[in-house]
């Protein structure tokens, strides 16, 4: 894989907590300001005897650490530090800038973010600030520099972790220091405003620029605002966070180089604002936020998101950073997890890569808005389920530390991801708008599971040219060097599969002219003229039984493109749905609609067959486990997962049992995960 910055540098905190580095670290956010004094003993208790070993704290203390911009408050910090340290906690210190103080909104309310419509938004929430305010930054590297002076040396810092989830809910940002920021973004990006203009497309509805000065973000406009206005408006704040990131991230590193830097993601869902491929490259290690999503498959868009993580990791061991033991509070209706799934939703990040497994939070709030979120520590207390479960995990994690600092390992098969893309193909007055992208890659990333096919998430910037087939679903912005490196995949051998509304559109959402899929017409030997989305109650039959539904297209192929699929009825009778051009001993295959699930199988089982990649799953298993691969020093470990509510026989596995499953007994347990070691 490439690297996206010289600046990375994998440092895992847990080197400081064991001997041999070697160790899947186990914790949470901890809010002991919530409680009083005698609630910390019985938590040091209670997290030794559940193994904890790292916990993130003051992420929400601003107001408790600076009550007043000339006073400060590091009483309980410091008591709280050497608590930790006396226990062999690591602290995972924030920095404590997700939420300012109301002194510091008080005396300046220009920090606080403005909505696309003029709203200001007012403190009481959380993450209530501009990422571009001057003022914001100011007191935020204030508080970032005393933080790293202060606990610098104390034994129990392990991690320095950068504000939190940056972009949660301030992502969007269309007050006045924004629009400064974006102009000065613009002007180092375009270099002059002819350029901007030419790359804008202001020639449509008169929307020229004369100066930087006349560019604003773009707010709630009379009509739809200009798209490459909206693209480079993704661009820019993804780049506005990123940056307030390497502020807080250079001062660390001023005072603190020896100490690890990292702040938490939120690859989940349909999560878009950050462009974490992008930003991943800033981090001493890649940590990552994961809630079961309130979607079909929740257990496998789980497995989808620890997997593009990965990826974003460049592959290097990363740190789950918060999960949840069981419901959260903030969908429309918050089940509790079922008996296995904490175990499991843990183990199957540790699958893809993790080597740390954290929760939010230790001890369930009894006040604020986040009272009803599960913890580690419920409401119950000690003598409950939750808790007796959360041991059980403590105890199996020590039993995975051989497993620390392995890698995941390769597959065959990749899903190529393009932050761009998703945010391109989701403006506004496009053919349809019920188009999401990163459904359509998860679609083949499930028919993939389902076939029992191991497979990668790979950034569009990373060196993909290793995979025998990249999957690239709505590959929607194709600039020219992504267009070369496709063709040269393919030329090399290569197998490439893309599909509607990919290789539409430049860099700047502008068409690639000649017939659609554009930038990719000639590597698919294909030619279309017009799209042909569908209505919600629509579909179209192709001749293998299969259905489609969103998009449609009529095809013309070139000579030598062979068809794999027609459509088979209505409209686009006997026209080419799915098609196929080999070039050398590679080739590319283009689907021009959504297929459903059976679809896709029925065609990924073809193109499995075609490109020789290996079905790894037993016959007897497929669609009921999940497998994992991970190689390290400490051997070559084989996770199992077991995606049912039924014992799963996986002797045909052989290996030795780290967990799951041992000699005696090949039997996993209904949503058990078994981690063999292979070599
Ligand atoms: C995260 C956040 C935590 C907590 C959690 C609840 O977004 O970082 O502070 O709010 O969600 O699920």
């Amino acid at each position: 894989m490439t690297q996206s910055t010289s600046t990375w540098l994998y440092r895992h905190p847990a080197s400081k907590l064991s001997a041999d580095g070697r160790r899947i670290s186990f914790g949470a956010d901890y809010n002991p300001e919530q409680w009083p004094r005698e609630v910390w003993d019985e938590d040091i208790r209670l997290m030794k005897q559940a193994n904890v070993d790292v916990v993130s704290i003051a992420i929400f203390s601003w107001a408790r650490l600076q009550p007043a911009e000339d006073r400060w408050d590091f009483d309980w910090l410091d008591e709280l530090m050497d608590l930790l340290a006396e226990a062999g906690i690591g602290a995972d210190l924030a920095t404590a800038t997700a939420s300012p103080p109301a002194w510091l909104v008080t005396e300046h309310p220009e920090v606080l973010p403005v909505t696309e419509n003029g709203t200001v938004l007012s403190p009481g929430g959380r993450q209530h600030w501009r990422p571009t305010s001057p003022v914001f930054r100011k007191h935020a590297l204030t508080l970032v520099r005393t933080l790293a002076e202060r606990y610098g040396d104390h034994p129990a810092l392990v991690a320095w972790h950068v504000n939190n989830e940056l972009g949660c809910h301030n992502l969007y940002d269309y007050s006045d220091d924004a629009a400064r920021a974006f102009r000065s973004w613009l002007q180092r990006r375009y270099g002059s405003v002819d350029r901007l203009n030419r790359s804008w497309s202001t020639d449509f509805w008169s929307q020229r620029y004369e100066d930087f000065e006349q560019v604003l973000p773009p707010r709630t406009a009379a009509s739809f605002p200009n798209p490459a206005q909206q693209l480079d408006f993704h661009r820019f704040s993804s780049d506005a966070l990123k940056q307030h990131f390497i502020a807080e991230r250079d001062v660390l590193r001023s005072v603190t180089p020896e100490v690890p830097v990292t702040t938490n993601f939120m690859v989940m869902g349909e999560n878009k604002g950050m462009n974490y491929a992008d930003w991943a490259g800033e981090l001493d290690f890649v940590a990552n936020d994961h809630y079961r999503q309130p979607v079909a498959n929740s257990q496998e868009e789980l497995s989808f998101s620890a997997a593009t993580t990965s990826s974003v990791a460049q592959g290097r061991p990363w740190f789950l950073m918060e999960h949840s033991t069981s419901a959260v509070n903030w969908q429309p209706i918050n089940r509790p997890k079922r008996s296995g799934e904490l175990q499991r939703d843990s183990l199957a990040h540790v699958a893809h890569g993790a080597d740390a497994v954290c929760y939010f939070q230790w001890r369930q709030s009894a006040g604020g808005a986040e009272k009803y979120h599960s913890a580690m520590v419920p409401h119950a207390g000690e003598d409950s389920r939750l808790y007796r479960s959360v041991m059980e995990l403590g105890e199996t994690l020590r039993r995975l530390d051989p497993v620390a600092g392995s890698r995941r390992q390769p597959a065959q098969v990749a899903v190529l991801m393009d932050w761009e893309s998703w945010w391109a193909s989701e403006l506004d007055s496009h053919p349809t708008e019920d188009l999401r992208y990163r459904p359509e890659l998860f679609a083949w990333w499930l028919a993939l599971l389902d076939l029992g096919v191991r497979a990668d998430v790979v950034q569009s910037h990373q060196d993909f040219s290793d995979y025998e087939m990249v999957i690239a679903p709505v590959l929607h912005v194709v600039p020219t060097p992504l267009k070369e490196r496709l063709e040269h995949y393919v030329d090399s051998g290569g197998h490439l599969v893309t599909t509607f509304f990919s290789g539409t559109v430049d860099e700047d959402d502008r068409v690639w002219l000649g017939g659609y899929p554009g930038a990719l017409r000639e590597l698919l030997g294909v030619r279309v003229e017009e799209f042909a989305p569908l209505y919600r109650d629509e579909s179209v039959m192709l001749d293998d039984g299969s259905v489609g539904q969103l998009w449609s297209e009529p095809i013309d192929c070139v000579d030598g493109t062979e068809v794999l699929r027609r459509y088979r009825g209505g409209e686009l009778d006997g026209r080419a749905a799915i098609t196929r051009r080999e070039h050398g001993s590679g080739s590319a295959t283009y689907v021009s609609t959504k297929l459903d699930h059976a679809g896709l199988s029925a065609i990924l089982s073809e193109l499995v067959r075609y490109t020789g990649v290996a079905i790894e799953t037993p016959a007897s298993l497929l669609g009921r486990v999940e497998i994992t691969r991970r190689t390290g020093e400490g051997g070559d470990f084989l996770f199992v997962i077991n995606r049912t509510d039924e014992a799963l026989d996986i002797s045909e596995f052989g290996g030795e049992a780290l967990i799951g499953a041992n000699q005696d007994s090949t039997i996993l347990d209904p949503r058990g995960v078994a981690v063999l070691r292979v070599s």
